[in-house]
């Protein structure tokens, strides 16, 4: 990770963080992740000057497609999903595109996928290294690994560097993660892997322990002495989006909370690393990972709320419930909202609840964390008109109106005491233009080595140990045979169905007030 500090009205400089030449190898490109999200993020490093003039992109896939036809497709997606289009920087690049036919299974599509990667080399001066992409569903991900493993292209490649970039979903479960792991380290050291997690290459999450840690005023209060919980929420608007057949395996918790719901809430509970590499960081993750309380299937009833969508309005549409969508059986049992008690045993945070929730088809697309600070342990104010006061809470907004609130109390001007919450803002907005894309800062970083903001294989596994657990209570593993004696099982824990806009079922309020508390809105 690249640090800096400059005044706020200092102007954005992207340092000297530019990548050795390099061909950047994607399998599945003809998937929908090569338009939507690493051509415009490539453009736009271009545009950045990120790029290496040196540098080449080959599609690999199994339909037939030749170069043309998959630059025509880039192109335009590239009109499509990148803000600023392709313009004339993309003229660049579309010469350093080309298009390879392969089959996964087929040991000769890797040989002569070999002998084509060389010569690009050797013809553009691209040093030899090689970033491989696996943008192909999850099944491929292992065979591929196995597939450059055999024909010389994998770790112990000599020829330049190279490293191996994968998708989520990492794994079904903890066997399944592990599986994955054992299988991509058979062939490639653990720093060379590079396990995607896009939430965070956004500039809000890695923002979470720069507010932490560059700043002497917050951490000496980041604890359970000043704290009273800490809400972690990822609304989002949208349902399926065409991808049901997908999402019906996955569900919320696989699909957004073993991943980004963990990996905000390890950023705003770790201890401060010694350093920013990538190893102090995630030896942190990993440890507060491992401090946190796990779910016993009793704990399950208790702690965690699902639900699922039906039909209802989102800005001003109807829509229909998740059982009608393309893709997902009528009598699915999948979970498109999660909520949950998190409880961390250790020093720092004994005692203080961290909730956590996430759901589709909410009323709007929000994400932020709240830390909502004990009140002030005595009122002076008892003999005046202000009965109670309301806590000071911080809010880091990640998206959208990306910024930072400060809640306190305030007097309202006039001869009385009489108080009011008043709210104190930062804005993103105030540095001017564009934020880079999520995708863009990781493939610069896995370009240039740096795996600050990727998942560790420890970490992956440690995210899952906690997951799985609430996946056997709700019957979602394949492998589980089931509860074991006494504990509960798929029928005894309920999925409330929640209208498609609204905040979700109404147990996810009873399991903030049970403790006294309540959901910020959104
Ligand atoms: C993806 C999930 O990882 O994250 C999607 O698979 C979800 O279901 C998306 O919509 C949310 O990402 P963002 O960046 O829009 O918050």
């Amino acid at each position: 990770m690249s640090i800096e500090r400059q005044a706020l009205d200092g102007g954005h400089t992207d340092g000297e963080r530019k990548p050795l030449p390099f061909t950047l190898v994607v399998f599945g490109a003809s998937g929908d992740l090569t338009r939507r999200k690493l051509v415009p993020a490539l453009y736009s490093m271009d545009r950045r000057g990120l790029l290496p003039e040196q540098f080449a992109m080959v599609g690999v896939a199994r339909r037939p497609l030749g170069d043309e036809a998959f630059r025509n497709g880039l192109r335009e997606g590239l009109h499509q999903f990148s803000e600023v289009g392709a313009g004339t920087r993309w003229d660049r690049l579309d010469h350093q595109v080309s298009y390879f036919q392969g089959d996964y299974q087929d040991a000769a599509s890797f040989e002569a996928l070999k002998r084509q990667l060389d010569e690009l080399s050797k013809e553009k001066g691209l040093g030899g290294n090689r970033l491989y992409y696996l943008a192909t569903p999850p099944e491929a991900y292992a065979v591929i690994a196995e597939q450059l493993g055999k024909a010389g292209m994998g770790g112990d490649w000599t020829g330049g560097w190279s490293r191996i970039i994968v998708e989520k979903p990492f794994g079904r479960d903890l066997t399944t993660a592990q599986d994955l792991n054992r299988r991509l380290q058979a062939v490639f050291s653990e720093d060379q892997i590079f396990r995607i997690d896009h939430y965070l290459g956004k500039e809000t999450v890695q923002n979470i322990l720069v507010f932490r840690l560059a700043n002497g005023i917050f951490e000496p209060l980041w604890n359970r002495q000043y704290v009273d919980h800490v809400q972690i929420s990822i609304a989002e608007h949208i349902g399926l989006e065409g991808r049901g057949l997908y999402y019906e395996e996955a569900g919320a918790l696989r699909d957004m909370v073993q991943n980004h719901v963990i990996q905000l809430l390890s950023l705003v509970a770790m201890e401060p690393p010694a350093s920013f590499g990538a190893d102090s960081v995630r030896d942190e993750k990993v440890k507060l990972l491992r401090a946190i309380r796990p779910y016993s299937s009793k704990d399950v009833l208790r702690s965690v709320v699902r639900g699922q969508y039906g039909a209802g309005t989102v800005d001003g549409q109807l829509v229909p419930g998740y059982r009608e969508e393309s893709g997902v059986a009528p009598d699915s049992q999948t979970e498109t909202f999660v909520a949950m008690k998190v409880l961390i045993d250790n020093w720092r945070w004994a005692g203080v609840p961290f909730y956590v929730r996430t759901g589709k088809r909410l009323p709007r697309r929000s994400t932020e964390v709240v830390v909502a600070f004990r009140p002030a342990p005595h009122s002076a104010f008892r003999n005046t008109v202000t009965t109670g006061l309301d806590a000071n809470e911080l809010i880091l907004r990640i998206q959208p109106d990306e910024g930072i609130g400060l809640r306190f109390g305030t007097k309202i001007p006039g001869p009385t005491i009489r108080i009011q919450d008043a709210e104190m803002q930062f804005s993103y907005g105030t540095f001017g233009g564009k934020q880079p894309e999520a995708y863009e800062r990781l493939l610069l970083d896995a370009a240039l080595g740096d795996s600050t903001l990727f998942t560790r294989r420890d970490e992956v596994e440690a995210a899952w140990a906690l997951t799985t657990p609430i996946l056997e209570a709700w019957g979602r593993v394949d492998s589980a045979d089931g509860p074991a004696g006494g504990a509960v099982g798929n029928r005894d824990v309920p999925l409330p169905v929640y209208p498609a806009g609204s905040w979700g079922p109404a147990e996810v309020d009873r399991l903030l007030a049970a403790d006294g508390h309540a959901w910020r809105n959104l």
